[in-house]
């Protein structure tokens, strides 16, 4: 697939050389179908259900675990040092926090994930076994996404479940991000000193395709996941006394 089909060019008419320009302009489509998922629409309506960010957390669990265990053990390999920021970014234990808010303190029990998540999860221990090179595709997608939109979707979750705390929430704040913006133009600065061959740029762009279309499959594979949760409900409703006999 051709990932700079896709490019946005900048104000002097050409996409920049930069990995942070490159990278942006190649996953813009992916980004326009992530927005476009059932579950990123039910956000943007503000029609998030507690049952729908209870999976959603129990998946980023299974991500941010498999994405943090391979920055960690790739920390000082020369594509990874300069965007590994674990102090201001990582996310593990403020999701263990939100579990253990939703789920109780047996919330390692209950954690349930669908077959997309388990697939990103291999992915990203496969490349941080194999190709350390491209965590950095798999870093930005999902931690420069939670320091834009991710922001945004963290009030609307707030909103949405009637939550009057911070409880439950901890996924989306970064205590040690003061200004997201000025952070993001740091780890954009920090990747674009990445020393890259050509070969691994073009494959660091693939897998940042990638890693945008990983969590459409997630997303999706949560609604089909809910859907049929919905659906046994619904008939077992159906099957109720209630519901087949004659009303008197
Ligand atoms: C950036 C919105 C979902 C990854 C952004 C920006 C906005 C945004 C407003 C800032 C754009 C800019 O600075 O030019 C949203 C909304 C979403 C959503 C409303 C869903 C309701 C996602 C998802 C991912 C993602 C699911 C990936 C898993 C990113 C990334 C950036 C970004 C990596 C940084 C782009 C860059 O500056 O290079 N998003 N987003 N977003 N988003 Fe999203």
């Amino acid at each position: 697939m051709d990932t700079m089909k896709s490019a946005r060019k900048n104000e002097t008419g050409e996409v920049g050389s930069d990995l942070s320009e490159q990278i942006k302009a190649a996953t813009k489509d992916n980004h326009v179908r992530a927005e476009n998922t059932q579950l990123m629409l039910s956000y943007q309506k503000g029609e998030i259900t507690l049952v729908q960010y209870k999976v959603l957390l129990c998946s980023l669990y299974e991500i941010y675990r498999a994405l943090e265990d391979e920055l960690d053990r790739n920390a000082s390999h020369p594509a990874v040092a300069p965007i590994y920021f674990p102090q201001e970014l990582a996310r593990v234990e403020s999701l263990e926090r939100d579990l253990e808010h939703f789920f109780g303190s047996e919330w390692r029990k209950r954690v349930i994930v669908p077959a997309a998540t388990l697939r990103y999860g291999h992915r990203l221990r496969q490349i941080g076994r194999e190709n350390p090179e491209l965590l950095v595709a798999h870093a930005y997608t999902r931690y420069l996404g939670d320091l834009s939109g991710g922001q945004v979707l963290g009030k609307i979750t707030q909103k949405s479940l009637g939550l009057s705390s911070k409880e439950g929430l901890s996924f989306f704040h970064f205590p040690g991000v003061s200004s997201p913006n000025r952070f993001k133009q740091l780890y954009r600065s920090r990747m674009n000193s990445i020393e890259l061959t050509e070969k691994e740029k073009a494959a660091v762009l693939e897998e940042a395709v990638q890693a945008f279309e990983l969590n459409i499959q997630v997303f999706d594979d949560l609604q089909k996941m809910l859907s049929v949760a919905t659906e046994t409900a619904d008939q077992h409703k159906d099957r109720s006394p209630a519901a087949v006999l004659p009303s008197s």
